[in-house]
């Protein structure tokens, strides 16, 4: 079987890593891939714009792809998983509909407040001054978020009064997030742990993933910019088994339950973005309705199920409740280029990449191969990933590992999973 996944990144070589140890599997087509995945055994990069949906479809019929899987949220918000049902070809993902969870922060506030999914208070402005009015109003630590799609780094968290106004300036005056800032999100400030809350569904049933953490700021200590994930490990033991119990009962149930009485059933991955307090009461933070770009290498490390089988399940309306995982511990750590996260910098040659150590495994996000060398072409530009049987020994191989490569302006975060380790 032939299976086509859509995306350029970390999350996507990991799918695909996955997907092709399955023996049924033949080629795995990575549109458009990295230089990872263009090295990797049954993977096969295609150079296929993955917003143009007819290219899609007409690639899909052409090489006979029992499914695709769409690893990022820009695809699925555009429509692509309803654009290819609508034709008969088999999409993993939501529709358009529901991956507004999403698309639009307004559309998820809304729906949590509407379903009682708790989260924190919010009002959206899209003018300075009451905005500004409401942060007087509620005082500070205050949160700002730029409404649509800003690939996480469309929130401050603000400590003062000061920050929060200049984030609404920012915002709503400046251009700094283009379209996606033309509305903010103003919220609580939540107390707790993070963690993030993956599991699949097939419109009825839920099956949850491995659990996770990630560590969205680019310094070591959480401190600095917020950034798509600067690293994550699995599984999170702030998900207890009671605090995991009231995630499904109080967050994934619920959504899953409206989507269907709404007669838009929920598929594909759902990403909760959760803050669980110190009662181990979850609140969510944000939904995605993708995998997780780091959670997703670590958790794909653990996986000892047929991620091909799970998803046809899926596709089928018969996912099963478990998934088999291993019992270590997976800890990726992200390799960032020069300026990330503000910008990134492209074409500085990469070292290392042929060293192996047992247990780890470095998948790629932006990099791309530019004659015999293989060159940064993103912010993200590798995960290190290893499996050990604690989180220390997890840590430090994957740091191993970051030792081992190198390239100009290479910034990494030494403690990914300090949180752990400290319990
Ligand atoms: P988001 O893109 O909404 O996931 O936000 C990015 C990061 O900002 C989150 O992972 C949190 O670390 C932080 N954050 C967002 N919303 C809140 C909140 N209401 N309270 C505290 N921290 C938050
Ligand atoms: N690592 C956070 C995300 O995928 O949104």
């Amino acid at each position: 079987m032939n299976i086509l996944v859509l995306g350029t990144g970390g999350r996507e070589h990991a799918l695909a890593w996955a997907c092709v140890k399955d023996s049924k599997v033949n080629t795995v087509f990575v549109a458009k891939g990295n230089a990872g995945t263009a090295h990797e055994d049954k993977l096969q990069n295609v150079d296929l714009d993955m917003a143009n949906h007819t290219a899609v479809i007409e690639f899909c019929q052409a090489n006979d792809i029992a499914f695709v899987l769409v690893g990022p949220e820009a695809p699925l918000v555009a429509g692509i998983v309803d654009d290819l049902r609508r034709v008969g070809i088999k999409a993993w993902g939501p529709t358009q509909y529901c991956a507004q969870l999403e698309g639009s922060k307004a559309f998820a506030k809304d729906f949590m407040k509407q379903v009682g999914i708790p989260t924190a208070f919010y009002e959206v402005f899209t003018e300075i001054t009451p905005a500004k009015d409401f942060v007087r109003s509620k005082g500070t630590p205050i949160v700002i978020k730029a409404d649509g799609l800003a690939a996480g780094k469309g929130v401050i968290v603000a400590m003062n009064e000061e920050e929060a106004f200049s984030a609404i300036d920012d915002m709503l005056s400046g251009n700094k997030f283009g379209d996606a800032g033309s509305r903010v999100v103003i919220e609580e400030f939540l107390a707790g742990e993070e963690a993030s809350f993956i599991c699949m569904i097939d419109g009825d049933n839920i099956l949850p993933m491995a659990t996770s953490q990630d560590h969205k700021r680019i310094f070591e200590g959480d401190t600095g910019a917020n950034t798509g994930g600067m690293g994550a490990y699995s599984p999170a033991p702030v998900v207890t088994q009671q605090v995991h119990d009231k995630v499904i009962d109080r967050v994934i149930r619920p959504v899953v339950d409206a989507m269907k009485a709404n007669g838009t059933p929920y598929t594909g991955f759902l990403y909760a973005g959760l803050m669980i307090n110190d009662a181990g009461d979850p609140y969510v933070i944000e939904f995605n309705c993708r995998f997780g770009d780091p959670e997703t290498q670590p958790i794909m490390m653990r996986l000892e199920s047929s991620l091909v089988d799970l998803i046809e399940a899926g596709l089928a309306g018969q996912l099963p409740s478990e998934a088999k995982w291993s019992d270590k511990v997976a800890l990726g750590v992200v390799l960032a280029s020069r300026g990330y996260p503000e910008s990134s910098s492209k074409g500085d040659v990469i070292t290392g990449l042929d060293e192996t150590f047992d247990g780890v495994k470095v998948f790629h996000a932006g990099t791309k191969q530019a004659g015999d060398d293989i060159v940064t072409d993103g912010g993200r530009v590798l995960c290190v990933t290893a499996l050990a049987d604690s989180i220390k020994d997890a840590q430090s191989k994957a740091l191993q590992g970051c030792q081992a490569i190198d390239f100009d302006g290479k910034q990494f975060r030494r403690d990914i999973g300090w949180r752990a380790i400290a319990r």
